[in-house]
C-alpha cells in the first residue's frame, strides 16, 4: 500500500504576509487528515514564515528549486543544504515551468537529484509532455528520455528517495486536466521505466503523482486510479479550503 501524497506548489505566489494567513486558515481544515503526506511548496522567501507556521502539524514544507552545487559564486541561486536548513524536507526539481523559461535540461535535472539526495532531501522530480509532443504521439518517448536522462548514474536507494510527478503541459494552469485515464496511462509506463532502470520492487513502492488543473472536484476520480498516488497541485493549492478539500479527497 503507498502512502499518499497531496503537495502544493505556490509558484510565484504569496508573500510571507499571506502565507501566514494561509495557514491560520489551513491548519485546523486539515488537522485530522493523516491518511496523506501532505507538502506545500512556498517561494524562497516564504518558507521560514511556512515552516514556523507549520511546526507541530503534519504539514511539511519543500522548495520549488535548488541548485546542484552546494555553494559558490552562482548568483540568484539556493542550493540544497540552505534548504534543508530553513526547515524544508523535500524540493521540486524539473517543473516544466523550469525546463520551458528557465532551460533545464534532463542532464541539469540529474544534478538537482543527487545534490538534493546528498542533501537529505526527498525530490519530487516532474516529468511530462506539452501538446504538441502528445499530438505527435511522442508521449513515451519523451518521458522515457526525461525518465531515464534525469534518473542516470541514481542507484537503487536514491530512486527509493523520490517522489515522481507526471505533469503533462496541455494540463497546467489550463483548466483541462487528464483525464484520470490516460494519467494512469501513463502512470503505469513510469512504474515499468522504473521496474527496468532499478528493480521491480522499487517501481512497486514509487509513489507517483499526478499534476495537471488538479481541483476538489476532480481529485476523488484521480485518486480512484490504483496507478496514482497522489497530487501536485497548482492554482488550487493558494486556496486553504479549495486545497484542504483536495487534501481531505
Ligand atoms: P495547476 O494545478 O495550476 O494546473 O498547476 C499544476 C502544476 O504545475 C503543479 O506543479
Amino acid at each position: 500500500m503507498r502512502r499518499p501524497v497531496i503537495a502544493g506548489n505556490w509558484k510565484m505566489h504569496k508573500t510571507q504576509a499571506e502565507t501566514r494567513a494561509f495557514f491560520e486558515e489551513f491548519k485546523p481544515l486539515v488537522s485530522a487528515s493523516r491518511h496523506c503526506d501532505i507538502i506545500v511548496a512556498p517561494p524562497f522567501t516564504a518558507i521560514a514564515a511556512a515552516v514556523d507556521a507549520a511546526k507541530g502539524t503534519l504539514i511539511s514544507i519543500a522548495g520549488q528549486d535548488g541548485c546542484w552545487e552546494r555553494a559558490g559564486a552562482f548568483t540568484g541561486e539556493i542550493s540544497m543544504p540552505m534548504l534543508i536548513e530553513a526547515g524544508c524536507q523535500s524540493v521540486i526539481i524539473g517543473h516544466s515551468e523550469r525546463r520551458k523559461y528557465f532551460g533545464e535540461t534532463d542532464a541539469i535535472v540529474n544534478r538537482k537529484l543527487k545534490a538534493a539526495i546528498e542533501a537529505g532531501l526527498q525530490p519530487i522530480v516532474c516529468v511530462g509532455e506539452d501538446q504538441s509532443e502528445r499530438d505527435a504521439g511522442h508521449t513515451e518517448q519523451l518521458i522515457e528520455r526525461q525518465f531515464n536522462d534525469g534518473m542516470a548514474t541514481l542507484t537503487g536507494p536514491d530512486f527509493s528517495r523520490i517522489l515522481v510527478a507526471y505533469e503533462p503541459v496541455w494540463a497546467i494552469g489550463t483548466g483541462r486536466t487528464a483525464t484520470p485515464e490516460i494519467a494512469a496511462e501513463v502512470h503505469a509506463f513510469l512504474r515499468r521505466l522504473a521496474a527496468k532502470r532499478f528493480t521491480p520492487g522499487l517501481a512497486a513502492s514509487a509513489r507517483i503523482l499526478y499534476g495537471g488543473s488538479v481541483k476538489p472536484d476532480n481529485i476523488r476520480g484521480l485518486m480512484a486510479q490504483e496507478e496514482i498516488d497522489g497530487a501536485l497541485v497548482g492554482g488550487a493549492s493558494l486556496d486553504a479550503r479549495s486545497f484542504s478539500a483536495i487534501v481531505n479527497f
